[in-house]
């Protein structure tokens, strides 16, 4: 079988990537050491972590060590940003975002690169839709995106022999959602939101996608929103 490495598989968007590609796939599962890891790697019989912090990159590069062929990549993990306004966000708040949503994927790649080309492989940058416009509030999570964006766009010149997929979701029911939700101050309604399993099947239909074509871009608003 094929091998796909799903960072931020903990919980949440990865974690659904994950159980949709466990049929198809041996799975590497991403995030930091958690008892919500190893259930899903119990959960998907026959799955591995891949536990690490990915922005601690002497421990990255050591767990990468050990993988010589990549099928898929999929960059999931990530962090939102409090919302303040420009005005207002403190350095360490710009440098915590893009260090985790922009940096360490960037790091990512590059260690992972050889065994992507050994296997002709496919890297799927779970994007956003603040990777595409920016609204108030959202100006350290959206430059992050459309840091992403250009690193994806990038490394598609660069790599012919590779897949790239950007996927730009709109907001969906996880648990960064909800802490979204409470700095609004909004009740949090769930329904209002794209689905985890509608976004990862989504992300896996790329990855299945025959060779012949490329799917560079997806992007999935929820229905009646805009
Ligand atoms: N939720 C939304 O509305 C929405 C909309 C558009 C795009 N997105 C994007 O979708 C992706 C997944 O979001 P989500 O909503 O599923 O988020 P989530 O529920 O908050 O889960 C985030 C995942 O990222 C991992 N992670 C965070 N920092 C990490 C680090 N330093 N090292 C290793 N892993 C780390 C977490 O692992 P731990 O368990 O170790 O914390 C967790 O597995 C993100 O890239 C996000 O920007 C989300």
């Amino acid at each position: 079988m094929p091998t796909a490495l799903i960072t931020g598989a903990s919980r949440g968007l990865g974690a659904e990537i994950a159980r949709q590609l466990a049929p198809t796939h041996d799975l590497l599962l991403g995030g930091r050491p958690s008892p919500e890891l190893d259930r899903l790697a119990t959960e998907l019989d026959g799955a591995s972590t891949f536990a690490v912090d990915l922005t601690d990159y002497d421990e990255v590069e050591a767990a990468v060590e050990a993988i010589s062929e990549l099928d898929v990549l999929v960059h999931n993990a990530g962090v939102s940003s409090s919302l303040e306004p420009v005005a207002e966000t403190p350095v360490e708040e710009w440098q915590h975002v893009l260090e985790v949503n922009l940096i360490a994927v960037a790091e990512l790649t590059r260690l992972l690169l050889p065994a992507l080309r050994a296997a002709g492989g496919h890297v799927v940058f779970i994007n956003s839709g603040a990777g595409r416009r920016v609204n108030p509030g959202w100006t350290p999570y959206a430059a992050s995106k459309f840091g992403v964006r250009a690193l994806a766009d990038g490394l598609r010149a660069e790599e012919p022999g590779l897949r790239v997929t950007s996927v730009f979701p709109g907001r969906i029911d996880t648990d960064m959602q909800r802490d979204i939700v409470a700095i609004e101050g909004d009740d949090y309604d769930g329904s209002r939101f794209l689905r985890p399993a509608t976004v990862a099947r989504a992300v896996v239909q790329a990855v299945h996608t025959p060779a012949d074509a490329h799917p560079e871009e997806i992007v999935l608003r929820p229905t009646g929103r805009g």
